[in-house]
């Protein structure tokens, strides 16, 4: 769906993009992560044709129409990181503008306005000042407009920043069921926790660099050894202790009563053969399984620290 390929910015001596390439496939709900300054909104702006790029190039679906052409913009939408200031305009004249912008006919914006707003729940905000809406709000009328076109890639820039617990997880909603309708979503964020749970797919980037890229899975486990173990036993735990001190790979991090930590560097088959050691070896498990890889610590594992 979208190609990009060796794609670099430089602004005078500086690089913001350093010769970053990425394929995200149609149907992916894509996390774009990283650090304050790591280059994403620089991307993103070279993606929806608003930011001339120093070298590389851009392509979206089979099209090979250049960057910010009329052809290239009709698939994108684009949900930037700031909400502008709109005086005296309401929500339903918002749409109409952003609708004539696009060249789509009265009628037909004023059809698709009744089901985008309610598609993002503001039907009963229709008469309503923007600019007296809440920031969650807004950015969901945002969305609305950037689907007018029905583009089928939606592209939002950190859409989460500034919002209220709430209003985020009103968001999060938001873009799961844009997903489930079929859209290609890319979604920046320097906030990690909030994509690991809603993205398939991540890629991870940091001063200009993409680090990492692909499943969120494949990225997690790729990156994910090192993952604690955790062990409960309820035959005596002395027996336990001896058996693994004697494993090749496994360290125990710690022991509590019928419970042990360990740390174990092997692939699933390996976890899987070490448990069948143990039961094997006359020790009753009652659960083992090994943590959640999170993308926090990925992050950290990648980048040496510093994610905020
Ligand atoms: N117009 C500009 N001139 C010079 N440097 C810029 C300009 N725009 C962005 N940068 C720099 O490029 C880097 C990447 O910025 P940005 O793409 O906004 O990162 P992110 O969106 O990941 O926080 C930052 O170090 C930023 O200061
Ligand atoms: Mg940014």
């Amino acid at each position: 769906m979208l190609y990009i390929r060796d794609l670099t910015k430089r602004y005078g001596n500086f690089t913001a993009v350093n010769h970053l390439s990425l394929h995200i496939p149609a149907g992916d709900l894509f996390g774009f992560v990283g650090p304050n300054g790591a280059g994403k909104t620089t991307t993103i702006r070279i993606v929806c044709g608003l930011l001339r790029a120093s070298g590389g190039s851009v392509q979206i679906g089979g099209t090979s129409a250049p960057v910010g052409s009329r052809e290239m913009k009709r698939q994108i939408g684009y949900v930037p990181d700031f909400f502008g200031v709109y005086d005296n305009l309401k929500v339903k004249e918002y749409m109409e503008m952003y609708g004539s912008m696009y060249g789509m006919y009265t009628r037909d914006i004023a059809k698709l306005t009744d089901d985008l707003l309610e598609l993002v729940n503001l039907t009963d905000k229709k008469e309503v000042y923007v600019d007296t809406l809440s920031r969650g709000m807004k950015q969901r009328l945002c969305v609305a407009r950037a689907l007018l076109h029905n583009p089928k890639l939606l592209i939002l820039d950190e859409p989460s920043s500034g919002l209220d617990p709430r209003a985020r997880v009103e968001m999060k909603e938001l873009l799961k069921n844009l997903h489930a309708m079929g859209k290609t979503i890319v979604i920046s964020s320097h906030i990690l926790s909030e994509l690991s749970e809603m993205c398939n797919s991540i890629g991870i980037m940091q001063q200009g660099h993409l680090l990492a890229a692909g499943l969120m899975e494949d990225v997690m486990n790729r990156f994910g050894g090192g993952r604690n173990i955790h062990i409960r036993i309820a035959s005596p735990m002395e027996p336990a202790i001896r058996l693994m001190q004697e494993q090749v790979g496994v360290r125990i991090e710690s022991v509590r009563e019928n419970e042990m930590i360990i740390a174990y560097n092997g692939g699933d088959q390996q976890i899987s053969a070490l448990m069948q050691y143990m039961l094997q070896n006359g020790i009753v498990l009652t659960d083992f399984h090994r943590e959640e890889g999170t993308l926090e610590g990925l992050f950290m594992q990648l980048t040496g620290g510093g994610a905020e």
